[in-house]
Formats: C-alpha cells, structure tokens, sequence
C-alpha cells in the first residue's frame, strides 16, 4: 500500500529515489511523484507506473540530493496525477509523501476550510500536508512540534517522509502503523518502506517505532519521542544481499520466487529443526496448557492458516478455529484465555491481521507471530515471533512466503502433538524426517513439471471460468490454487470443497469448463475422484494433480507430485499451481508481477 522513499545526502537524490521506488513498485503502482529540493523543491508526478515518471523528468537535470519519492496504491481519490503524491500545503511550506490512511480527514477539511485552506486533490494525504503546516504557523516551533501535534491531532494509520520550505537541510519522518526505516552510510541517510529500496545503498539501518519522529540531516539522523524528546535507537544490519531483490535473469519476480522455493524451505526448516529437534522460543509449560488456537490471517497467509488449521487440529487434537482477520476483528469473540492467536503474515504489517492481534492482546490472550519481514509490526507487538526464511518477497502473487510459512505451521503442529502427548516420539521424529525431504521433492517438481506446465498454460490463457476443488487440505490448497490464478491471470476462478459443488456451483459447469482437482488425501480421494466425474460427465475438462499412487484414469491431464505424508501435500500440490497461474498470465501477456488493483502489503482496512 504505498511505497516511500527519501533521500538526504552527498548524491544527487533522483537517481536513488526512482531506484527505491522501482524496489517498491510492488506496493502500488497507480501513479508515481518525487519532491527534489535543490534551492526551491519542485515536485514531478505521473500517472501509471513509474516509468511514466521516469519519461516526464527525462533530459531535466535535478541536481538537489535531498527529496522524496512515493509510488501509490489508490485509496482516497482515482489514481490520477492530481492525486499522486508528494502533496503539498497551500503555500507550498510543506510538501509530503505519505502511505496509510487519515480515518478523520472530513474533520479536519472542515477545520482547515474554517481557516481558510483550499484543496486541490481527492486525498487524505493533501489534508495531512495542511495539518502540519497548521500547527506549524499556528505555534511556531519548528517541524518536530508541528508533526507531533499532528499526530495527536490525526487518526489513521502513517508513515510520512516530510520536506519544509524553511528546513533546506532537512528531511523529517514519523510514523504510525505502518513501516518505515532508516538506512544510514557514508553517502547520506535514507527513508524507507521497505529494506530493498535501500539495500544498495546500505545494510545498516534502524526501525522507527510507532507515534516517533526522526529528523534525517546529510549525515545524522535523531529520534524523538511524542514529547519531543530525544531518543535513542540501536542500529541494526540487514543480513540479506542484493541479489535476493533482483530479478537475476528471470523474466518475472514470480518465477524467480518459485524457483528458490526449494532453499527457503530448507532454510526455514533448518532455523527451527537442530539435532531431528524442532526448537521453538515458547516454553513447552506455556505450548501444553494450550486448549484452543485461533489462527487469523489474510489473502495467502489466510490460505496457509486453512492448512495449518486440518493440520495441527488432526495431530494435536486442540481445537482450531481459522478466520480471516477483516471478519475476526469485527467479530467480538469472546476468546479463550487458555488460547493462542497465531497470526501469519508475510509482511507483518496488513491492517486487518494487526487489529486482530491488538484485539487477542487487549484480551489478554498470548499471541505468535509467523512472520516474514523482520521486525515489522506484528513481529515485534506478538508474544512470540516464529521467522520464515523467505528472504524479501517481490513478487505481489505470494509464493516462496507461502510455501515457508506451510513449514512453519507443520513443525509447530509436530512440535505440539508431542508436547501434548498425541504423537509418540517414534511419530514424531519421522514426521520431522519426511518435512526435511520438502525441499528437494519441491525441486524435483520443478525440474520435472515446469516445461509441460509452461506448454498446458498456453493452451488455457484464453479460458473465462476455472473451478478448483478438493476435500479436506485439498480443498485448502484449491483455495490458493485459485486466488493465484485470479490475481495475476484475471481469469474469473472458484475453489469449491469437492461435496459441496452439487449445492449449487456445478450448475456452471458446461462443455470445457476447467476444473482442476487436488487428490492427495488417502483417506477421502476416492470421494473426489467420484466429484471428478460429476463434472466430467457434464463435459468439464480435467486436470489433476496426486501422487503417483492415486490414478484417475479419466483425468485429461494428470499431474503427479513425489509421495509424502497426508499432512504435506499441501507443499507439492500447491507448486504445479503456481506455476499453473504463471505460465497462464505470461500467456495472456500481463504484468505478472503486478497486478491490476492489487498491492503486496495491505496497510489499510
Ligand atoms: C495481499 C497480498 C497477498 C497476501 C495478503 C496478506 O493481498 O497480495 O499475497 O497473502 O496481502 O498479506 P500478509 O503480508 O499479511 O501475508
């Protein structure tokens, strides 16, 4: 939702602010501006994607080495030059990028027009530019003043990267609910959303926490707290190298993320799993009084807690209850108190998954975070935070994060099965064993099934429906099978639990219908396979993906997956799918790594 970068150095800022902002395209990539002071600011926006910007500045030499840049995903007003951002206020003493949203920015158009301010755009963010540049005429005390009085003054979530007219040395940034860091080297510091727009430049930077103000001058940055105080903050090294954030000779980020699948699961594997022992960093005493889980999440991450949900319900007999975290929050559940709230997230900072995990907290409720981005939001405010090992997701189509965090989830349904005394340690370490083999079997899938998928995806990109079904975690996996077909193929697609189709949705089925089937579970194929040939019948076309042990003669295209455990399925099936969507969207000819109206990290309700 919205990526931000800033720069305050000794280079000349445009080129560093559209290589950030090209990292974080997978934010929003409706419009695009920068704010580039050399002795006055001026501001250059585009609408479309950032090489639309890139053309309007061509031939014009921006000489400044301090501005800001923003690449937007739409909220309040169309996307639209007018709308894009930076913002700024009606005598130009503050100029703004901003990513989130001000909840009460009615209320405070009403009070800036009592004032006499004029808007120019559709958006919350032009308000929040007057705002401060309110307090900051009315009180006269310098920047840091102004934006802490705004922040007490706005609801919503923020992160802003702020110039002032008066300030030609300086760049000021604050934050609520929604990320930011700031990078520090010998060249200058940086703001930003997001590690990879600055990892170029730098690996040393530090987290701003919510409701803090930073003041980035060429060689120094200082923190202050709501009161204006200053504080102190411990600089931290980002591990990862660049590479992980390009495209290193793939087409698309999302190809290039599928293919590292195998080592991420490893990686992820081997950060929990030391001596065939799963280590996790919550005490056992803590893990047995455990006697429900509630797993929330969004999107993807939703679809994995799905699987973990049949998983760890099976193994541990604790009860789980899976919701999707925009329903859950609203949902005034009265949780257990001898619950869990597991929270995955690939970003740690969605909206909706936060809220949730405020809302098991302010219950009093312990909370685990199975996060991907380090130190964000819900990895540092849950109790517990288990890493996936995914390494930076570019892609906006989740994959590698998706496959890491269905690892997680095993180990910590192994892990509590025998803690809880449902396994015997026989069972559990052969579960642990035949999680180890994940990585390769996911390798092996795509040495062996990548091509034939890439030639059966042409011959699908021009069909209108796509039915996926299953039972039981085939059904989970269908649901992930579709969503990733629809988001970058835009081929309308349903996942339907493989019994229920007769309720109603096998009514769509006609001649050439696509329906793929999942067919893993040993105890309930036979019931899907006899689904199968309900729709067959009524002329689907079929594809399946099962082991090589579960043959359906009938299918017209049969996928085989290595064999593993009822309970991992998930992992194989799920990588002919994704494959499936790629190869189908490159097909159609789309911008398979950015997709039409969707933005990666979903920092707004
Ligand atoms: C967006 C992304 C999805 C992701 C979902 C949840 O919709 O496009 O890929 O699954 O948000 O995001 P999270 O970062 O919480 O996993």
């Amino acid at each position: 939702m919205c990526g931000i970068v800033g720069y305050n150095g000794k280079e000349k800022a445009v080129n560093i602010l559209l290589d950030g902002l090209s990292r974080l395209e997978y934010r929003g990539y409706d419009s695009a501006g920068l704010a580039i002071r050399d002795k006055k600011i001026e501001v250059f926006k585009a609408k479309g994607k950032l090489d639309n910007l890139r053309e309007k500045i061509k031939g014009k030499r921006l000489k400044g080495t301090i501005g800001i840049g923003h690449t937007r995903w739409a909220t309040h007003g169309e996307p639209s030059e007018n709308n894009a951002h930076p913002h700024i206020s009606n005598d130009g003493c503050v100029t703004l990028v901003h990513n989130g949203i001000i909840e009460n920015y009615r209320e405070m158009v009403l009070k800036l027009e009592s004032h006499g301010y004029k808007f120019y755009s559709e958006t919350d963010t032009e308000v929040l530019a007057n705002v401060i540049d309110y307090y900051y005429k009315k009180y006269k005390n310098g920047p840091m003043d102004a934006i802490n009085r705004t922040m007490v003054r706005v609801r919503g979530s923020y992160a802003i990267c702020v110039m002032f007219e008066d300030y030609p040395d300086e760049l000021w940034v604050a934050r609520k609910d929604s990320p930011m860091i700031i990078g520090i080297s010998d060249d200058g510091l940086y703001a930003a959303s997001d590690v990879p727009a600055i990892l170029k430049y730098t690996r040393n930077v530090y987290y701003i926490d919510n409701m803090e103000v930073a003041c980035l001058t060429k060689n120094k940055v200082t923190f202050y707290n709501l009161n204006g105080d200053e504080i102190k903050k411990e600089l931290k090294e980002i591990k990862w190298n660049l590479s992980v954030a390009e495209k290193n000779g793939y087409e698309h980020f999302m190809i290039k993320e599928i293919n590292e699948e195998d080592e991420v699961i490893k990686k992820t594997f081997n950060s929990f799993v030391h001596n065939n022992k799963i280590e996790f960093p919550i005490s056992d005493d803590e893990l047995k009084n455990i006697k429900q889980i509630y797993i929330v999440a969004c999107g993807s991450a939703y679809h994995v807690g799905v699987c973990a949900g049949y998983i760890i319900e099976d193994l541990t007999k604790v009860s789980v209850r899976v919701d999707i975290a925009s329903e859950f929050r609203y949902r005034h559940l009265e949780l257990d108190k001898d619950g869990l709230v597991i929270i995955v997230s690939q970003s740690g900072e969605t909206a909706d998954s936060l809220a949730a995990l405020r809302e098991a907290k302010s219950q009093g409720v312990k909370t685990l975070g199975i996060v991907n981005v380090v130190s964000s939001t819900i990895a540092r405010e849950a109790d517990y935070v288990l890493y996936t090992l995914a390494g930076p997701e570019i892609s906006v189509a989740t994959t590698k994060a998706f496959s890491t965090q269905l690892i997680v989830s095993y180990l910590f349904g192994i892990h509590l099965a025998l803690l809880k005394g449902k396994i015997t340690n026989k069972e559990y370490t052969s579960l642990i064993k035949e999680v180890s083999t994940l990585g390769d079997k996911t390798k092996k899938i795509l040495d062996k099934l990548t091509n034939d998928i890439q030639k059966l995806s042409s011959e699908f990109a021009n069909v209108k429906d796509a039915f996926y079904i299953g039972r039981g975690l085939d059904y989970a996996i269908s649901l992930e099978g579709s969503l990733k077909l629809k988001e970058v193929s835009y081929i309308h697609s349903e996942a339907y639990a493989a019994g229920e189709l007769k309720h109603g949705t096998i009514s769509l089925i006609e001649d050439g219908t696509l329906v793929i089937g999942i067919v893993t579970q040993d105890d309930i194929y036979e019931k899907t396979i006899s689904n199968l040939m309900e729709v067959k019948s009524r002329g689907a076309y079929i594809i399946t993906i099962s082991p090589e042990n579960i043959d359906i003669p009938f299918s017209d295209y049969k996928i085989h997956i290595p064999n593993t455990s009822k309970y991992f399925y998930p992992s194989l099936a799920v990588i002919p799918l994704q494959l499936l969507s790629y190869y189908i969207s490159v097909s159609r000819g789309l911008d398979v790594d950015k997709p039409r109206n969707l933005a990666k990290s979903v920092t707004v309700e």
